[in-house]
């Protein structure tokens, strides 16, 4: 047999359109630091420092001992796809049903969304800065991302009318993110109102990704645009368990979706993972049905570690931020020469601190930087003092 010679067969042209996550970077430059013997201090990744609450775990275990170790349908455990409908119509007012409820990671819930709706050239407007996942997500879809400029001044907040602007005879959708990462922003219930008009208007769908939903501040209201009227049928609501209930390693979140596209990315979730993890959904079931408490504690934390790394941030001449309202986020603006990049990797090496620089998250983000407050008050303390001290 005769083979032809030449260059061997290499990478697709839509994952090299793909740019590597910049929080998984300075992610894994942290880990090599502490692994030369470096004392760093990590802001780096979006992870509660928290246990997985104990009913939870067991809850799993039990499954395991019970033998729960086989495939399921696609969709998901009947039983945590029921719970997790109810807890969309009573906590967001979404109404679904069951039926509408696929269970599967988070982050693979917003790919098989975009995967089973964007076709080529379609525009996703998304905001800036977001999240570094949405931008990949849209490209590998052959899709085109077209980013909305949120503003410091208004909040870091997606504005309707900023929104209106882009929308072209393309666009197929918008993508949310309330609470946001990385800015920590709170969409207002009249920003969600006039984003739904615009979203009916033009015939839009809407992925909202809520994976923040329950770490909002200060008695703040988070609100679903799918709760909306009319807006069931054109909303795909995205939220999962590794934020809410300390559960990142588990790989579990869920999505809402009208009928129709949720038979579409069904198809995309029975051809790539199959389901999620048999015994992991009865932890989850444990999780959504059992004690809340685990979760208000947690928030309450959070909230007193927002209130600490603000009130530590006053003392730094040179960065100015807005308080945000939710996640576990803050993005300061910094005064000085250096980009974020050159700025975050500098703060590693002079001050042994992780962060993330801004411009990771979009253009927008330019001289901010990332700071994960997940972690543990100490660690706050000692890290914004070799901040200060570094920029002093
Ligand atoms: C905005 C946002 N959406 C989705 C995810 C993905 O969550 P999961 O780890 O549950 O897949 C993250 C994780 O950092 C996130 O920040």
């Amino acid at each position: 047999m005769c083979f032809t010679a030449g260059a061997i067969p290499m990478l697709s042209e839509r994952v090299k359109r793909v740019q590597e996550s910049g929080t998984m970077k300075m992610k894994e430059l942290a880990g090599q630091k502490k692994a030369e013997g470096k004392k760093i201090i990590s802001f780096t990744v979006g992870e509660p420092d928290f246990d997985t609450p104990k009913h939870i775990v067991e809850a799993a275990k039990k499954a395991l001992d019970e033998g729960h170790t086989r495939y399921l349908d696609a969709p998901g455990l009947p039983a945590l796809r029921e719970a997790v409908a109810k807890e969309e119509k009573a906590s967001n007012g979404i109404p679904c049903e069951a039926s509408n409820v696929l269970i599967t990671p988070t982050k693979q819930a917003i790919f098989e969304t975009v995967l089973a709706t964007v076709n080529e050239g379609d525009e996703v407007i998304i905001p800036d800065p977001s999240w570094v996942t949405y931008e990949p997500c849209v490209q590998m879809a052959g899709g085109k991302a077209v980013p909305v400029r949120t503003r410091e001044e208004e909040q870091w907040r997606v504005v309707p009318e900023v929104v209106a602007e882009l929308i072209t005879p393309k666009t197929k959708m918008v993508l949310l993110n309330s609470p946001s990462n990385p800015c920590g922003a709170v969409e207002t219930h009249d920003d969600i109102r006039g984003l739904a008009d615009l979203a009916k208007d033009h015939n839009l769908l809407v992925l909202s990704d809520e994976v923040y939903e329950k770490i909002v501040f200060d008695g703040l209201k988070h609100h679903s645009i799918g709760a909306e009227p009319g807006m069931m049928d054109r909303t795909i609501t995205i939220s999962g368990f590794s934020k809410t209930y300390a559960m990142t390693g588990w790989r579990l979140g869920w999505l809402v979706a009208p009928k129709p596209i949720f038979k579409g990315i069904n198809k995309v979730q029975q051809h790539s993972i199959t389901h999620a993890c048999s015994f992991a959904q009865y932890g989850a079931l444990a999780a959504l049905t059992g004690p809340q408490e685990p979760v208000r504690a947690m928030v309450k934390e959070f909230q007193e570690r927002r209130d600490l790394i603000m009130k530590l941030m006053k003392e730094i001449p040179s960065f100015k931020c807005d308080t945000p309202k939710g996640a576990f986020y803050v993005f300061p603006r910094y005064e000085g020469k250096m980009n974020s990049e050159e700025m975050a990797l500098y703060l590693m090496d002079k001050a042994e601190v992780g962060l993330t620089g801004g411009a990771s998250f979009g253009p927008a983000g330019e001289q901010h930087l990332r700071i994960s407050y997940a972690t543990n008050k100490k660690n706050i303390q000692e890290g914004m003092d070799r901040i200060r001290k570094t920029l002093a």
